[in-house]
């Protein structure tokens, strides 16, 4: 029996159903319902509710299946994404697509029973050999102990003392999957010195703050590589080989090799995880574009075809790779029978991002000359070349380094968001003074004019707090949520960031009126106003001001073009979601209107 891929999801589905798992299809790769994430990272995001006791097995209907799960104990071959190894690909192991074999329960088994199958199905139904095996446990930290338990299962089992590895917080504490959720501490095992499973008992909940909180329901989430488990099964013992040479990616690479007129093997790779990985992004209907999941995919997209070039690929391989992505999947994934769409999205935005392309790497080249021996890429010209010739930051990046150059990214970021203000305000100019009728939707407009009010209390709650010295260092608003950054030399503490949200909520609360004036820019600045952009505004300027009726006092004064709202209590109750760095001294504030 040969030991390629489809026997392996085939054997570990099977193994786990006899011992009474009832086997669930794989998710989307974007997550149903969980706008923590943006993409599906774990086999046991779509069992989070379950974890969590907030949804019942028993009479919940599964979005899969449309019915109950009725039972405890699942188990998956999943579909997952993750770009948090993007910069590794290339390597022997790593990669963004992947799919992952995991078995689940949430108040079924616990750590003896996830073990024990765990070494049964590897050493028994695969007869790898114990001696090809290390595992690790945690070995403990502050607020979570040594896992004790996991060490004595393994004893139990046989397993000597000297191969089981005590493991810090960094490799044996998985999750939670985006800001909050699930966790606990893992036993990861190891084949041939590579991690190939980890054993994740939930036993606690993460919240938003970063607190963990001990779960009712103890849980097992387990999450085995599939490319890592053909790479140890297919090449036993042979540390040469890598995960491009299994029969998942054998067949992509060497058709990559023979249109190649200039190979260069980790480019190869490269190409090959990521045409994978955007094919199955393509065919879960992500577009791409320049927010989140788009964005994602534009990076992607636009690393193969910077590299094609490279390597000199003929364009026809781009039919060809996918027809043998399409053979190699199309049984477990029927969505990769919708090719002409597929390659549609994948054309489209070869076709914009060639346009560009070549003379986009001629700016660069003449940047360079430019700059010479100097070792940093300013960032208004790193935003030039992304503006103009659609090179994402991280590509720029990438460029850069490998000139032995870096990218000034705080500047980058500046410039970044003073253009989306500038186009913003000449939107407001074009539609005469209704800054927001680019906005389709009336609902939307209306949150998004909440959202830019509270953004001026906000900011005037954190120059009261943390001092005048506090200015907007960029803004973005969505109708979901308000984004502001500012600079500050450190983490705010869960008490600031109360009593700022306080603050804030007073002022909304005492219903006080906002005003507009035109005034000079000269006379603005005399008056104390506060103006984000410097010397960038024409002479007649727009002041919103904000006053304590009580008190008479200014609460806040912001040249701006708003529109907002005309009193304070229409924005309803202020919340912080998140306060995080975003770069060197300057903090990030992400807030909604409840
Ligand atoms: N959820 C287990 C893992 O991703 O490793």
């Amino acid at each position: 029996m040969i030991k390629d891929s489809n026997f392996l999801r085939k054997s570990f589905l099977e193994f786990f159903q006899k011992k009474g798992h009832r086997i669930v299809p794989s998710s989307s790769l974007i997550p149903d319902n969980d706008p923590s994430v943006l993409f599906t990272t774990a086999g046991m995001q779509q069992f989070k509710l379950y974890y969590l006791g907030s949804k019942d097995p028993f009479k919940d209907l599964h979005p899969l299946l449309n019915e109950p799960l009725n039972t405890l104990q699942t188990a998956t071959c999943q579909k997952c994404l993750r770009t948090s190894d993007i910069e590794s690909v290339g390597d022997e192991s790593h990669l963004t697509f992947f799919e992952m074999l995991g078995n689940f329960s949430f108040g079924g088994y616990f750590k003896e029973a996830a073990i024990n199958y765990a070494w049964e199905y590897l050493t028994q139904s695969l007869k790898i050999a114990p001696e090809r095996m290390t595992v690790s446990v945690f070995k403990g930290a502050a607020e979570v102990p040594f896992d004790q338990e996991s060490y004595q299962f393994w004893l139990k089992l046989g397993f000597p003392k000297e191969k089981i590895i005590l493991g810090e917080k960094e490799d044996n504490f998985w999750g939670p999957t985006g800001k909050e959720g699930p966790c606990g501490p893992t036993t990861e095992i190891y084949v041939d010195g590579l991690e190939i499973w980890n054993l994740v008992f939930n036993q606690y909940y993460k919240t938003s703050e970063g607190i963990l909180k001990p779960l009712k329901i103890n849980g097992v989430d387990t999450g085995m590589g599939l490319e890592r488990l053909a790479l140890v099964t297919e090449f036993p013992q042979q540390s040469e080989k890598t995960i491009f040479e299994t029969d998942l990616f054998k067949d992509l690479m060497q058709s990559l090799k023979e249109a190649s007129s200039l190979p260069q093997e980790k480019l190869l790779r490269i190409i090959a995880d990521h045409y994978r990985a955007s094919i199955f992004l393509a065919a879960a209907g992500v577009v791409p574009s320049n927010t989140e999941r788009g964005y994602i995919l534009r990076r992607l997209m636009r690393r193969i075809i910077r590299f094609e070039k490279v390597i000199q690929l003929k364009e026809e391989w781009y039919l060809k790779g996918f027809e043998i992505l399409q053979n190699k999947y199309r049984n477990f994934y029927p969505e990769l029978d919708n090719q002409s769409e597929i390659l549609n999205t994948f054309f489209q935005e070869r076709d914009k991002f060639e346009k560009t392309l070549q003379n986009g790497i001629r700016a660069w080249e003449k940047l360079l000359r430019r700059i010479g021996e100097k070792k940093e890429i300013p960032g208004r010209e790193a935003f030039y070349l992304y503006e103009s010739y659609g090179f994402p930051l991280e590509i720029l990046e990438e460029m850069a380094e490998e000139q032995g150059k870096v990218v000034n990214q705080e500047e980058f970021r500046q410039e970044f968001e003073k253009h989306q203000e500038i186009s913003r305000i000449g939107q407001e100019k074009k539609f005469g003074g209704h800054g927001i009728n680019t906005v389709a939707n009336e609902q939307d407009k209306i949150k998004i004019t909440k959202l830019h009010t509270a953004t001026h209390l906000l900011l005037a709650a954190l120059r009261t707090m943390l001092g005048p010295q506090i200015e907007q260092r960029g803004s973005d608003i969505t109708p979901e949520r308000l984004r502001l950054d500012f600079p500050f030399a450190r983490k705010l503490t869960v008490s600031e960031l109360q009593e700022i949200e306080n603050l804030v909520n007073q002022m909304i609360q005492k219903n006080l009126k906002v005003e507009h004036y035109e005034t000079t820019y000269e006379e603005a600045l005399s008056q104390g106003v506060i103006g984000t952009f410097k010397d960038r505004y024409p002479e007649k300027v727009i002041v919103y001001e904000i006053k304590d009726s009580d008190t008479g006092q200014i609460v806040s004064a912001e040249i701006c073009a708003g529109p907002h709202v005309t009193t304070t209590q229409e924005l309803g109750h202020f919340k912080i979601l998140k306060e995080e760095a975003v770069g060197q001294g300057v903090r990030r504030i992400k807030a909604i209107l409840e």
